[in-house]
């Protein structure tokens, strides 16, 4: 009896370990035809992401309309308005699907906007800003290069 009980207690907990490396480390994946590696969601949770998605593109365009105009203020509310504070709207389904690298990078991105918005408010020089955007920027290509969406069973 003894060692039943040891055996189903192996058993549980490698069925947690795995279970946890799945939903913290791994997500759901597969590679695709294009060699990035595809995220696979409900058609709704893309839905969702890629709303977030247009916002930080918005946000991107809005930034560098107001630093032209030299407006500090705009830069600075645009930013802090994709910033961490805006995150957490996700499921835990959603973030359970999520690899942990693509987390990692998304939630950089937005600790970054904060960053932006504290340079624009408390250097407010717009040479530094552009610079930093640019920098910024390297997370959305390098993280598109590695990664898209999928919905889950369609191939696409
Ligand atoms: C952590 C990863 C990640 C980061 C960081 C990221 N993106 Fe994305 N984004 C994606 C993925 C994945 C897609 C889907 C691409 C695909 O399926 O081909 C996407 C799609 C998009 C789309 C298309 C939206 C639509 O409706 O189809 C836009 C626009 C976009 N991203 C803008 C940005 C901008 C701007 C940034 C940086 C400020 C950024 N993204 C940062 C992962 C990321």
């Amino acid at each position: 009896m003894k060692k039943l009980s040891l055996i189903l207690n192996i058993v549980f907990i490698a069925v947690i370990a795995v279970g946890a490396y799945k939903f913290i480390i791994a997500g759901s994946t597969e590679v695709a035809d294009d060699g990035r590696t595809a995220i696979l969601l409900e058609a709704g949770e893309r839905d969702f992401v890629l709303g977030e998605m247009r916002l930080f593109l918005e946000t991107v365009q809005g930034v560098v309309a107001a630093v032209a105009e030299n407006d500090m203020a705009k830069v600075a509310e645009l930013s802090t308005a994709v910033g961490m504070a805006s995150t957490g709207g996700e499921t835990a389904a959603l973030i359970g699907k999520l690899p942990l690298d693509f987390k990692t990078l998304g939630l950089a991105t937005h600790a970054l906007f904060d960053d932006l918005a504290t340079e624009a408010t408390d250097i407010g020089d717009p040479t530094v800003v552009t610079a930093s955007l640019g920098v910024l920027m390297e997370n959305c290509t390098s993280c598109h290069a590695g990664y898209r969406f999928d919905v889950a069973g369609t191939g696409k």
